[in-house]
């Protein structure tokens, strides 16, 4: 397929993503390369939704290491249990904050950061990464970028 992306202005970020999961799914499909879906997811959902910070960190002998990702410069190690990814990874869940001040043990790595949701990656039960966002505003993530990030990071074992 060609590389272009077609970016959807609809208010609605449920139709954003239904927009945008079949073309990240044409994207990686038959892409073997974890590197490169990983890069082109991360660069997909800046394009649709402008958030501040979006990517993935990847386990790597015992801690989350830094992996594709679009915005600022980050943080690239965080142990597990620490901050909001190794949260994540520590209880294999999605964590949705609404305010980053608030959630004990947040690791700043931009003071901009103000909401944040993380999911995590399975190989089969093993956490082998995480999907992090990250907002300027406050409350930023529901239960709608919960479901529709997940059917997204599920694309990669397709
Ligand atoms: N805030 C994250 C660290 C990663 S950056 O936001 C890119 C955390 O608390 O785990």
């Amino acid at each position: 397929m060609a590389e272009d992306l077609k970016i959807i202005t609809a208010t609605d970020k449920a139709e954003q993503y239904r927009s945008l999961i079949p073309q990240i799914e044409a994207l990686i499909t038959g892409e073997t390369d974890q590197v490169a879906n990983l890069a082109n997811i991360a660069a997909a959902l800046k394009e649709q939704f402008k958030w501040f910070w979006v990517g993935f960190y990847l386990v790597k002998e015992g801690e989350l290491v830094l992996g594709p990702f679009q915005g600022p410069v980050a943080c690239t190690r965080i142990q597990k249990g620490k901050g909001v990814c190794g949260a994540s990874w520590a209880q294999k869940q999605t964590l949705i904050v609404p305010d980053v001040d608030a959630f004990p043990g947040h690791i700043a790595c931009a003071t901009a950061s103000r909401s944040e949701i993380v999911l995590p990656l399975f190989q089969g039960d093993e956490v082998i990464g995480v999907l992090d966002v990250d907002s300027e505003h406050l409350a930023h993530f529901d239960e709608v970028d919960a479901k529709y990030l997940k059917e997204i990071i599920n694309l990669l074992h397709g």
